[in-house]
């Protein structure tokens, strides 16, 4: 299939980055805590690592942003280990925050032999091939994939999920690329960009493993199309947040099977007369839904950057990666 650009041509490859990266075998052994250090949508990546770490594999995790723990270390144990995310691999903030730490420190990167992989211990590739566009998407999803695999491989060994849970896991994960396939040669999210044309601000809600989603979305949004685009929790968006709504700021809202909290929200927003969009993944399990949350709010970025006749590719003030 021919592109028109860079970053629609790689968000149509996530389904089969994700099916390379799901039977390599990879292995962080069995910490008592973990670290993760990033930034960006990398720093994203961790967010949903930490969920699962702690949710699933009950792994003590903490995340902070690389130039944060350059102020704030996290704290460490003997045995800790630390996780740099970072597609480049040559992130400034994040090369010097690995640098500080004493426990060990693994890489998750997408740059082949990059600087960051001569300061970790140890390396995971997320293979993903070179993405070109500024707007990271498939790189994302390869962190992703790999923090489920990690989470659920370290939950096993700790007696967190039985044999049979543990292959009920792999099972379901095995079937997210041709779940993205089935979304990706069907949606309707042009026109909801269409929609949203004129909009200058935005409110993005998620609750649990797709709060990290909301924050990705608002980022891949400010970053493509300009928009003045927040990611929040919803139920934290209630506590003074809601004030900023009026009929010039429409919500989209991260929807999941039975969703009570998100549903609550939603009513309220609408109650008070404003708009709400919903980002819908009903059809999947809420524990692997961020696959089709995220490439839903990457493509809403993608057609609302060419609608507003911007390079989507380039867009301006930033680059591909902060090296200094
Ligand atoms: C992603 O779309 C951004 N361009 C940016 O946030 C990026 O994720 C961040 O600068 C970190 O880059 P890295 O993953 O290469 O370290």
């Amino acid at each position: 299939m021919n592109f028109p650009h860079f970053m629609l041509k790689e968000i149509h490859e996530q389904p089969d980055v994700i099916r390379d990266q799901i039977d390599r075998v990879i292995s962080i052994g069995l910490p008592d805590r973990i670290n993760i250090l990033a930034c960006g949508t990398s720093l994203h990546a961790g967010l949903v690592g930490q969920f699962l770490f702690e949710q699933i594999a009950k792994i003590p995790t903490q995340v902070r942003s690389s130039s944060e723990s350059l102020c704030a270390p996290l704290l460490e144990t003997p045995n800790t280990i630390t996780i740099a995310i970072t597609q480049s691999g040559e992130t400034a903030d994040t090369l010097a925050a690995l640098q500080q730490v004493q426990s060990k420190r693994i890489a998750i990167t997408n740059g082949i032999d990059s600087t960051i992989t001569k300061l970790a211990e140890d390396t995971i590739y997320t293979n993903a091939g070179e993405e070109k566009s500024v707007a990271a998407t498939k790189t994302f999803t390869s962190q992703l994939i790999l923090f489920y695999k990690l989470a659920f491989q370290i939950a096993h060994w700790n007696q967190k999920l039985s044999d049979r849970e543990f292959a009920a896991q792999v099972e379901a994960l095995q079937q997210i690329p041709q779940q993205l396939e089935k979304f990706l040669s069907n949606n309707t999210i042009a026109e909801i960009a269409q929609s949203l044309k004129e909009t200058r601000d935005l409110i993005v809600l998620g609750t649990g493993i797709n709060c990290a989603i909301a924050l990705e979305g608002a980022l891949k949004l400010k970053e493509a199309t300009y928009t003045h685009a927040e990611g929040y929790a919803a139920g934290e968006f209630l506590h003074g947040s809601i004030a900023v709504l009026d009929s010039q700021i429409p919500t989209l809202a991260i929807v999941t099977e039975n969703n009570i909290r998100m549903q609550k929200t939603i009513d309220r927003i609408r109650a008070n007369g404003n708009r709400v969009i919903e980002i819908e993944a009903r059809t999947i399990s809420e524990l692997f839904s961020p696959f089709l949350t995220v490439v839903q709010l990457q493509l809403l970025a993608y057609h609302l950057a060419i609608l507003r006749g911007i390079d989507v590719d380039r867009p301006r003030n930033i680059t591909k990666s902060l090296t200094t």
